[in-house]
């Protein structure tokens, strides 16, 4: 086939919401300081959602899934692939992409997660496309799901402020329309010590630290620079001016992150999805989150040009083009 287009969208959001004053209350019971007003300004996040005690990834991507499955007028065993971005999977194996198949009662299609973090959907939408197009699956389920919550360090209000829970879902299926115009990967692996999770389990321990660590400062300036740069080429790639982009979907990590790439391509704020003030940044989970937000209130429509871009630990970034 010549494309893979996007037949539905889908996401799913745990049930407890957490303003910021809910997560200032609860860090003050240990002594520490945030305010709403610090983490509405320096962020643009005005709550978050956390998934409960013992509910994890594939419970989030569960129902977005069914939605999206829904939107695309198809049944789960009519797929043929999943794959699942996540940084946050149910356990060490299997894969939550091989946890979610079974939660959908299908069995003997293809299942992987792909770790990118918060490039993850980006880059599992290009495998996708790729394989649907060589003709090895034919409808792909999607998904970005996380649960960040568990590996927030809540002694530390530099970074736990700045994430929340969440799963979202795309149906791709390939297309004698244009769908997928371009998408572009990247990694550079010199910057893994800047955002990470330096953890994991050894000798039936856990080895290292389980909690995301992060310098602010220096993925801020990492970020803003290879998002433009990203998006620019995947536009010369499919020939289609930056005047043509009707929606900007970033990752919703934060607004001024998001509002700088969209002035650098000199796209006007109104193109710009965002969803980081009420979703906080869901990793792998806040760009099909945003596009399923948009899809659903009638902002983005059939024909609609989408610029998706993710960047995220790693280092990892990416974008696709597509016609929705
Ligand atoms: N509440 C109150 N004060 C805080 C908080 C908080 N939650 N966190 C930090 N501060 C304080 C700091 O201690 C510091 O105080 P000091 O000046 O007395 O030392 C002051 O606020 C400023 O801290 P900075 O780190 O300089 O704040 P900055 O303006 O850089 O904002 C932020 C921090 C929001 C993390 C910013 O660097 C940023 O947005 N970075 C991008 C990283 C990001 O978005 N990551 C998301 C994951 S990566 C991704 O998804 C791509």
């Amino acid at each position: 086939p010549p494309s893979s287009r996007i037949l539905g969208t889908g996401s799913y959001l745990p049930a407890r919401r957490v303003t910021n004053q809910d997560l200032a209350d609860q860090l003050a019971r240990d002594g520490i300081e945030t305010s709403d007003d610090w983490i509405v300004e320096r962020t643009g996040i005005r709550a978050r959602h956390f998934a409960a005690d013992g509910e994890t990834t594939s419970d989030l991507a569960l129902p977005a899934a069914r939605a999206a499955l829904d939107a695309a007028g198809l049944t789960a065993d009519e797929i043929d692939l999943i794959i699942v971005a996540t940084s946050t999977p149910d356990m060490v194996f299997p894969s939550t992409a091989c946890l979610l198949q079974q939660k959908l009662g299908i069995a003997g299609c293809a299942a992987f997660d792909v770790q990118a973090v918060c490039s993850g959907f980006v880059y599992a939408l290009s495998v996708a496309d790729a394989m649907i197009r060589t003709g090895a699956a034919c409808k792909a389920l999607v998904v970005g799901a996380e649960t960040f919550s568990r590996i927030l360090d809540f002694k530390d209000r530099t970074t736990c402020v700045l994430f929340g829970d969440g799963a979202g879902a795309v149906v791709l299926g390939a297309s004698d329309a244009p769908g997928l115009h371009a998408t572009e990967l990247h990694a550079d692996g010199r910057h893994a010590d800047i955002l990470c999770t330096p953890g994991t389990v050894a000798g039936g321990q856990v080895s290292g630290v389980p909690l995301l660590r992060m310098d602010g400062q220096a993925v801020f300036k990492l970020a803003v620079g290879v998002l433009e740069k990203v998006a620019r080429s995947v536009l010369d790639k499919a020939g289609v001016p930056e005047t043509d982009i009707d929606w900007l979907i970033p990752h919703q990590a934060n607004i001024r992150i998001m509002q700088g790439t969209a002035k650098k391509l000199r796209l006007s704020l109104d193109k710009l999805i965002v969803t980081v003030d009420e979703h906080g940044n869901t990793s792998a989970a806040s760009i099909p989150l945003a596009l399923d937000v948009a899809v659903r209130d009638g902002r983005i429509q059939r024909g609609h040009k989408l610029m998706l871009e993710g960047v995220g630990g790693g280092f990892t970034w990416g974008a696709a083009l597509l016609t929705y």
